[in-house]
């Protein structure tokens, strides 16, 4: 195959160019994509990028950034060619072993967060939240982005991040390290509950079976194994199908955490889920029982039911 020659550019026209190729893919939001890999091979900073246009970049430099361009437009995510997603306001290392993390899970640190607060009020404490006393666990952590963004927001809760993916729990720890919020939470292997369940293979020092918690926040998989075929290649080629799918309809593993919550909260602790677009139908009826009261749905910015949060009665 002939090498392929590059010429000197200028930042404005490699960008335009790039803008063009991913269009011509039809990969979505072009402009975006192409800006962030630029700023990755480049190592710069958005400001850069519109005070220099005229700025020539080096061979090297292009031949590096048309070759993600490529990659990008053969349907790989950005966020696996830069490494890198921000959530919270943080920054995440992503690697094709975990799901990159979505805006939308946003909301269920802030539905957690707002109901946290609203429990403190009505038992007559300061609402501002440090964590003092609270015991969390998050379900299925994958980057660990969840767990990461509770503990810069509550730095004196102890909070565990289970996974059943080793390779997700490496990447997870990773970023806690990485953020220096590791000491503050504590990451185990773990089928949905069973880290926390009684085994008589584990000694004291590591068996966690006698723990409640005040707040079990997990966004499980909940696309159906039927749906595959609809998602974007990005999405279906790329993403771990453990972070995906749920099942063949998508919400049957609500089904087995919810009633594993429910042993697993204190009375009056919360239990904050992420939903599937169309999940709310089979799962609200899992937290209309007895053991569950104060069920609130919110929606996210496009208006689906995004999160599904309950109160464990004490019954
Ligand atoms: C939708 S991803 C969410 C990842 C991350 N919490 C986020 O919000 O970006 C679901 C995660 O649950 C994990 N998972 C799937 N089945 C599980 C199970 N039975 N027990 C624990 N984790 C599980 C997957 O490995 C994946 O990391």
């Amino acid at each position: 195959m002939p090498q392929q020659k590059f010429n000197l550019l200028d930042v404005r026209t490699a960008l335009k160019q790039g803008i063009h190729l991913l269009r011509e893919a039809n990969v979505p939001s072009d402009t975006l994509a192409a800006e962030l890999l630029l700023l990755h091979i480049t190592r710069r900073d958005r400001t850069w990028l519109y005070a220099h246009p005229e700025e020539l970049l080096d061979p090297q430099t292009i031949e590096s950034y048309f070759s993600l361009l490529r990659r990008r437009a053969a349907g790989e995510p950005t966020q696996h060619l830069t490494g890198k997603q921000e959530f919270w306001g943080l920054e995440f290392d992503v690697t094709p072993d975990v799901l990159i993390p979505r805006p939308e899970t946003e909301h269920l640190i802030e539905v957690a967060l707002d109901r946290l607060a609203v429990r403190e009020l009505r038992s007559g404490r300061d609402p501002k939240l440090t964590g003092e006393g609270l015991t969390i666990v998050d379900i299925g952590t994958g980057s660990g982005c969840i767990a990461v963004a509770l503990a810069k927001e509550l730095p004196n809760a102890r909070i565990y991040a289970t996974d059943i993916s080793p390779a997700a729990l490496v990447v997870a720890q990773r970023n806690a390290t990485r953020l220096a919020l590791s000491n503050h939470i504590k990451f185990l292997e773990s089928d949905l509950f069973s880290a926390f369940s009684a085994s008589p293979h584990q000694s004291p020092a590591t068996n966690h079976q006698s723990l409640l918690f005040e707040l079990v926040i997990s966004n499980p998989p909940y696309i159906g194994r039927k749906e595959a075929s609809t998602l974007p290649v990005e999405v279906r080629g790329h993403e771990p199908a453990s972070a995906l799918y749920g099942g063949e309809e998508g919400y049957e593993l609500y089904g087995q955490l919810i009633p594993q919550a429910a042993l697993h909260l204190k009375p009056g602790g919360l239990l904050v889920l992420e939903l599937g677009h169309d999940s709310l139908p089979a799962v609200r009826p899992l937290l209309e029982t007895p053991q569950w009261t104060n069920l609130l749905v919110t929606n996210d910015l496009s208006g689906i039911p995004r999160v599904l949060s309950a109160e464990r009665t004490s019954a």
